[in-house]
């Protein structure tokens, strides 16, 4: 892929994770400056330290995607820095505890469905605030093939959580397109970060696992996540709106 973000900003939620490390790493590759937004300033700092000793354009700012009070202020605070922001990944997630619906708790299925869906509703509407009065812009949602597009015993409020993810982004991409926000989905399987290992697998377990559970015979790489949200922000996918793209090794194809 040869598109560049030069001069651009691009704002990255739960940005001391593994796939948003990898994000920030593809953006500042191709000459974006990107910010890391999270709970806590310490992984950020570290987080955006290594993408600067490799030379990239960085920054952090704090913030928890559930409050809304904090996620205006993110916004506002990359915008003050920066003088803009060109590109948003809401990627902010969690996993819960897993449990049949039965025996959910309620206070985990509060907490997934706030993190995971009324983070990137947040997110996105602050987003937008800024981006259709100021030339537009991009923005990527976290989904997952856990929910629109295929179900694991366990997760349903993860499940529901990012199906509505997915349908979130669909409606919000047909509200936007007509003030220059071009709005997609990725849906991930499972990627080689901590939320792909069961509760006391190993890295060999885990593996053996996913070599006959998923057709590719693996699980995926953060980097192949990050080049798909790089794509869906170039404008080599100008005419991609609404799209939930999955990239989960054929697992739900
Ligand atoms: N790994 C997979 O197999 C997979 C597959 C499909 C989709 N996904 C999705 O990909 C996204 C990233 O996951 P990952 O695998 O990279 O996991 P990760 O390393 O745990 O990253 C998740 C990040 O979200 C942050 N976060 C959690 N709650 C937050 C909140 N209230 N406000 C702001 N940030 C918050 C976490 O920060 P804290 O340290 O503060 O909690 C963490 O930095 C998630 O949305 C996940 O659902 C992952």
């Amino acid at each position: 892929m040869s598109a560049r973000f030069d001069e651009k900003t691009v704002l990255i939620t739960g940005g001391a994770g593994t796939i948003a490390g990898a994000t920030a790493q593809a953006f500042a590759d191709r000459g974006a400056t990107v910010v890391l937004a999270g709970r806590d300033a310490d992984q950020l700092a570290r987080a955006a330290a290594e993408i600067r000793a490799d030379g990239g354009k960085v920054d952090w700012v704090t913030a928890d995607v559930t409050d809304a009070y904090q996620v205006e202020a993110m916004v506002e605070e990359v915008v003050r820095r920066h003088g803009g922001l060109h590109v948003a990944f809401n990627n902010a997630g969690i996993l819960g505890t897993p449990a049949p619906v039965g025996d959910l708790e309620d206070n985990d299925w509060h907490r997934v469905l706030d993190v995971n869906l009324t983070g990137v509703f947040l997110s996105m509407k602050h987003e937008i605030a800024h981006m259709r009065g100021n030339g537009g812009g991009v923005i990527v949602n976290m989904a997952s093939n856990i929910g629109t597009h295929g179900r694991r015993p366990g997760l349903a409020a993860y499940a529901a959580s990012k199906a509505a993810v997915s349908v979130l982004s669909q409606t919000a991409a047909r509200d936007h397109i007509g003030e220059g926000i071009r709005i997609n989905a990725v849906s991930p399987g499972a990627t080689d970060t901590p939320m792909s290992f069961r509760p006391g697998e190993t890295r060999a377990d885990r593996d053996a696992r996913m070599a006959t559970a998923n057709p590719i015979g693996r699980v995926g790489d953060p980097a192949e996540i990050a080049a798909a949200v790089v794509w869906l922000a170039s404008p080599e996918s100008s005419f991609v709106i609404g799209h939930d793209l999955v990239i989960d090794g054929g697992a739900t194809a």
